[in-house]
């Protein structure tokens, strides 16, 4: 009985199974002992008190989602139970032992302590009930059962009530809330300090990975007002493919042969869209098409990218510790892979200087370079692109910038989610030149968005080619041998 403070004394060893009650989700007798929990440690002065049902709040216009089935009563049951084991264990000598001993260490007192108490509740909920208290103590808590869905997108939690998921691109409100905003600071820390960093007051914002890849951002309080934020893009263990984007309706069977074909013919590619709209996705996509036999690295601040090719070298950003040193930034990544002799440099998300230093790879003998940016169309990516290189402190007229920014991307893919929740790939455009001072693109692939919505409010668009049978890439393609295919796809679209 390795951590226990005080084993209960008298606890018949067989739980109270007798009791069982089935169909009710709840405990229907919380133990009196404690009935006033949960609100053991306060939450910060800053943050005002906190409304315990989500649902009466103006803001919810939905009703939560239930996740695992979980009501008030069996929230009340959990609190009276997990106080008890808390008081029973000493939680600081439990983190000593490996999970599967903790567990159960927490299973038998759990089972005691619901004995004891004469707590009366199925076997099934009594289940879930050490399960959840077990995430609790061991694991991410609430969390738990959102983390072990694969169909989530993004779990965000504003404050310990309010718990918001993504599902098949619609945001959902959940019925998961944490015990209080000290139980959602502990949990952040926990995810935090697994890739050795720290979140509390003096430094609030905090940027982590779960095991599993998933992406996190915490932004505690003070800086957030009503307890701590918490983002997480869930990590998809099978990344979607372009068969599966073209099942979605994100793309035409026509337009993804040219993706292929701008894939395989090493042609600089930029993706631009919004947040979530699944650039990093098509990205990934996208380099499903390289040739097993290049030599590619790339550059991301959270690794997400998931190549299948043989010559990977994959690079991570850092950020600077406590003492704000030891920062790594993509421009230094992106400045190294210069010197790694890549033959495709891939970043994940372009943002800041690395723009001037991945435009110079591009038209350095590094064909076939791709990477991301947050913008709303090809034409604003680009001109993000400039602004991103002129913020950098370059003294380049604009001119020059707009004479690389031709000379290096060919390609401007535009990902973007709609208003419905889809994800659609609305342009494919080609860069072509300049003329004076203006960059001129070309589109081969647009989604039209004119006919409206149906009853449902799902966006009745359409995918159309705009009858570009020759473009600028053509001889690149020729090249590769590709043209054939790149003609019958283009004539296909065109039909
Ligand atoms: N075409 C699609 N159809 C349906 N779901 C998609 C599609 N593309 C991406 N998704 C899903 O949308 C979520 C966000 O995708 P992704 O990470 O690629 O977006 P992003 O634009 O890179 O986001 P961020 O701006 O946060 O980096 C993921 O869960 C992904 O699986
Ligand atoms: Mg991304």
């Amino acid at each position: 009985m390795f951590g226990r403070r005080n084993a209960p004394v008298n606890a018949p060893a067989a739980p109270a199974k007798s009791a069982a009650k089935r169909g009710s989700v709840a405990a229907k007798k919380p133990a009196p002992a404690a009935a006033a929990p949960a609100q053991k440690s306060a939450p910060p002065p800053a943050a005002p008190p906190r409304v315990i049902k989500p649902s009466n709040d103006s803001a919810a216009e939905a009703q939560p989602v239930e996740i695992g089935g979980r009501s008030d009563e069996y929230f009340q049951t959990k609190t009276t139970i997990f106080n008890a084991l808390i008081d029973t264990i000493d939680l600081s000598q439990l983190s000593q032992l490996d999970t599967e001993t903790a567990g159960e260490e927490i299973r038998d007192i759990v089972n005691e302590i619901i004995s004891i108490k004469n707590v009366q509740m199925s076997i099934a909920e009594q289940e879930s009930l050490l399960q959840d208290i077990c995430n609790d103590v061991l694991g991410y808590g609430p969390l738990e059962p959102l983390l072990a869905r694969d169909d989530i997108a993004d779990i965000m939690v504003n404050g310990a009530n309010r718990v918001f998921i993504e599902v098949g691109g619609k945001i959902q409100l959940t019925n998961v809330r944490f015990r209080d905003n000290a139980q959602l600071m502990n949990i952040c820390q926990r995810i935090v300090s697994q890739v050795g960093r720290r979140v509390d007051e003096a430094s609030p914002i905090c940027d982590a990975r779960l095991p599993d890849g998933s992406r996190v951002n915490v932004i505690a309080p003070p800086l957030s007002i009503d307890g701590a934020a918490l983002t997480i893009r869930k990590f998809k263990k099978d990344k979607l493919r372009m068969a599966d984007l073209i099942n979605f309706g994100s793309i035409t069977p026509e337009g993804a042969k040219v993706l292929e074909i701008v894939g395989a013919c090493r042609i600089n590619t930029l993706i631009s869209g919004g947040t979530g709209s699944g650039k990093t996705t098509l990205l990934n996509c996208m380099t499903g098409f390289i040739e097993n036999d290049e030599r590619i690295i790339t550059a991301e601040d959270a690794a997400e990218l998931q190549l299948q090719q043989p010559h990977v070298v994959r690079l991570e950003t850092r950020p600077p510790n406590l003492e704000g040193q030891g920062e790594v930034t993509m421009r230094d990544l992106v400045k190294n892979c210069l010197r790694m002799r890549p033959e495709r440099i891939i970043v994940g998300e372009v943002r800041g200087p690395e723009a001037f230093d991945l435009l110079q790879a591009m038209n350095t003998g590094h064909d076939g370079s791709m990477g991301t940016l947050h913008a709303n169309s090809p034409r604003e990516g680009l001109q993000r692109i400039e602004s991103m290189i002129t913020m950098g402190g370059y003294n380049l007229p604009s001119k020059t910038i707009r004479e690389m920014i031709v000379g290096s991307i060919d390609i401007v893919i535009q990902a973007a989610r709609l208003r419905d929740g889809s994800r659609r790939i609305t342009h494919i455009t080609e860069v072509l030149g300049t003329e004076g001072d203006t960059i001129i693109t070309q589109d081969l692939f647009v989604y039209d968005m004119d006919a409206g919505e149906d009853e449902n409010g799902a966006i009745l668009g359409r995918h159309r080619s705009t009858g570009i049978a020759r473009p600028a890439f053509w001889d690149r393609a020729r090249y590769y041998g590709r043209e054939a295919e790149l003609a019958a796809a283009l004539d296909a679209a065109a039909e």
